[in-house]
């Protein structure tokens, strides 16, 4: 088994952004990705309701992060430490061959290519540091927007139905590095 260490944590950057570690102070932002109705149209989650929620669930994704067990990166814009977005990594397999990605954004920071530059860096990240070899993104059939990143970044529709869901696609990228 290939061992992952996600401590201290990958701070990456690009361009026009930089991907660091949730805190505490994101907990207002963290609040609106996680019960505004537009962002969580296709999500099926619970709406948030309370900034104590937020807060626990900021506690739990830097648990999972000690533990190794997945990696949620708020996006900022450089330079500029309140958080527009955020993308994770989940789902890893035991033999650390597969693993998922997630994204969200603010609605204000949406359309400007934000995610794109963001799932670029993180990609690269996965493919060459992790080692992974293949991403997978499971979201409803009706989300355009991320059919639309996915393609931009030239993941494959994997045409398969989730049996349990069979409103959710699922596309996946492979490592291409040898
Ligand atoms: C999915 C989601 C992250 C996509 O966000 P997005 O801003 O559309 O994605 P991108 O960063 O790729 O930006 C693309 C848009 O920016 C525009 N753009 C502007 N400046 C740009 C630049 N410098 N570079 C690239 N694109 C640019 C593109 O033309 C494109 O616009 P279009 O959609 O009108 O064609 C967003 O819709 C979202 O948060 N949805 C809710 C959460 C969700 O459903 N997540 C997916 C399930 S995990």
């Amino acid at each position: 088994m290939i061992h992952r260490n996600f401590t201290p944590f990958p701070i990456l950057t690009t361009e026009r952004l930089t991907l660091r570690q949730l805190t505490m102070s994101d907990e207002q932002e963290i609040f609106t990705l996680r019960s505004d109705r537009e962002i969580n149209k296709y999500l099926g989650r619970p709406a948030c309701t309370s900034m104590e929620e937020a807060r626990s669930f900021i506690t739990k994704i830097n648990d999972n992060i000690t533990k190794n067990a997945a990696l949620y990166w708020a996006i900022t814009l450089k330079d500029q430490n309140a958080l527009v977005g955020t993308i994770c990594l989940f789902g890893f397999t035991e033999d650390n061959d597969k693993c998922e990605i997630g994204y969200e954004l603010l609605t204000p920071f949406q359309g400007q290519g934000i995610m794109k530059e963001a799932a670029e860096k993180v990609i690269d990240y996965v493919f060459n540091m992790l080692k992974v070899q293949k991403i997978e993104a499971f979201f409803h059939k009706d989300n355009l927007d991320s059919v639309k990143l996915l393609d931009k970044l030239s993941f494959h529709n994997s045409n398969e139905v989730d049996e349990e869901n069979p409103e959710l696609i699922g596309y996946y990228l492979m490592n291409s590095i040898k």
